[in-house]
């Protein structure tokens, strides 16, 4: 390989961003390429000729000095400058800048002469110290949720339950459990609160459960369950919303439907989240069906529901947390489905959705078969 031409070095040299400086024995800048007078902002014939010291913070002008002197001594020709320690640079402006350097020694007829390539790294100093600033930002956002999620778990549900426990005892007493016969205006009260107390508590579970699924925190019981037994618990608990909505709920789910490896309380949330939003977002006197479909691999289950629909540029965010469509009523917290999803996930499992303005929504899961019944 030919050696480079004079000419090609000094182009390469002049072209290149960093700052490249020689200094003689004196430690006397001879050489200043355009990548230093960018850093620098000294022209290289203002430089030139002047000492390094110009160009070093005036507390390390002595040890620096120093430790050229005795790397101009030892064997060693190129060295990565401030390893041990960051080393700075000043700019004509008497501006102090973070940099990074490696100096080399040449040996000449009048001793050693160095040259020394700089970078300027304060753009990549500012980003390291905003991403740490960042990481501690998140870090401490964290801290905080887990700090809501054990206030809101621990001291916010105790009251919540206590004002549950009196509101249902009031209410007991009536039942003649006792010789006190209570106002009838004190039990329609007593009936609200419970009600009132009830809601506060999904909730907080609800806000829970979502906190604990973007946690990673949320352990699942598995065990090898029948669905059927799953959304027939699901929709028993929900007949009371069916009749005031008029909805018949049907279960079209046959006996060919293996027993999967779930979590039944968990997915008992999941069905009444969906069978829930089929009969709040359903024409009264319409139909909520809840079909499963079986492959070698996986169980579908399916709620399909003849009522509003979701308009296709709202589709995407149902599964998001607090979202809901501005047309419905918006009488939840736009949890259920963000939980669903979440839940569904855990279990290795799919949700899909899909909906049509006017004729209705499907929600399908898709678990996988466990090994024992593929
Ligand atoms: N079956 C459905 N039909 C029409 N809209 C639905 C249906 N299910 C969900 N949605 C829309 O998605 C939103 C979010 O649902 P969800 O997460 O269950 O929250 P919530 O039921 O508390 O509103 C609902 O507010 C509603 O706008
Ligand atoms: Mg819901």
């Amino acid at each position: 390989m030919e050696p480079l031409s004079d000419e090609l070095l000094a182009r390469i040299v002049a072209l290149a961003a960093d700052a490249i400086i020689c200094i003689n024995v004196h430690q006397t800048i001879t050489f200043f390429n355009d990548g230093a007078s960018r850093i620098f902002g000294y022209a290289p014939e203002e430089i030139v000729g002047q000492p390094l010291r110009l160009l070093i913070p005036q507390r390390a002008v002595h040890a620096h000095r120093a430790q050229i002197a005795e790397f101009g001594r030892g064997t060693v020709v190129a060295r990565k400058m401030g390893e041990r320690s960051q080393i700075s640079g000043v700019r004509k402006n008497g501006e102090e800048f973070p940099a990074e350097a490696a100096i080399a020694k040449m040996e000449s007829v009048e001793g050693p002469i160095y040259s020394v390539v700089l970078r300027d790294v304060t753009a990549q100093r500012r980003a390291e110290t905003r991403t740490q600033e960042l990481l501690a930002a998140a870090e401490a956002a964290l801290r905080a949720r887990d700090e809501v999620l054990g206030l809101v778990s621990h001291d916010l549900r105790n009251p919540v339950n206590a004002v549950k426990m009196l509101a249902a005892a009031i209410l007991r007493s009536d039942a003649g459990e006792r010789e006190v016969s209570v106002p009838p205006v004190v039990l329609e009260h007593a009936a609200v609160m419970l009600q009132a107390a009830n809601q506060m508590d999904a909730l907080i579970q609800d806000l829970l459960d979502v906190t604990r699924l973007e946690s990673g925190k949320l352990h699942l019981h598995q065990q090898s369950c029948d669905v059927r037994d799953v959304v027939q618990r699901a929709v028993d608990t929900l007949s009371p919303l069916a009749a005031e909505h008029a909805i018949d709920v049907i279960i079209d789910i046959d006996d060919e439907v293996p027993s999967l490896w779930i979590d039944p309380d968990r997915m008992l949330q999941v069905f009444s989240n969906l069978i829930g939003n089929a009969i709040k977002f359903s024409l009264a006197k319409s139909a909520v069906i809840v079909a499963a479909s079986v492959t070698s691999r996986a169980v579908s289950i399916t709620v399909r529901d003849e009522g509003s629909g979701i308009p296709a540029d709202e589709l995407p965010f149902v599964f998001d947390r607090f979202w809901q469509s501005k047309r419905t009523n918006r009488s939840g917290a736009g949890l259920g489905l963000a939980i669903a999803r979440g839940i569904v996930i855990a279990h290795g499992g799919n949700i899909a959705i899909d909906s049509a303005v006017g004729a209705g929504t499907s929600v399908c899961i898709e678990l996988l078969r466990g090994d024992e019944e593929a």
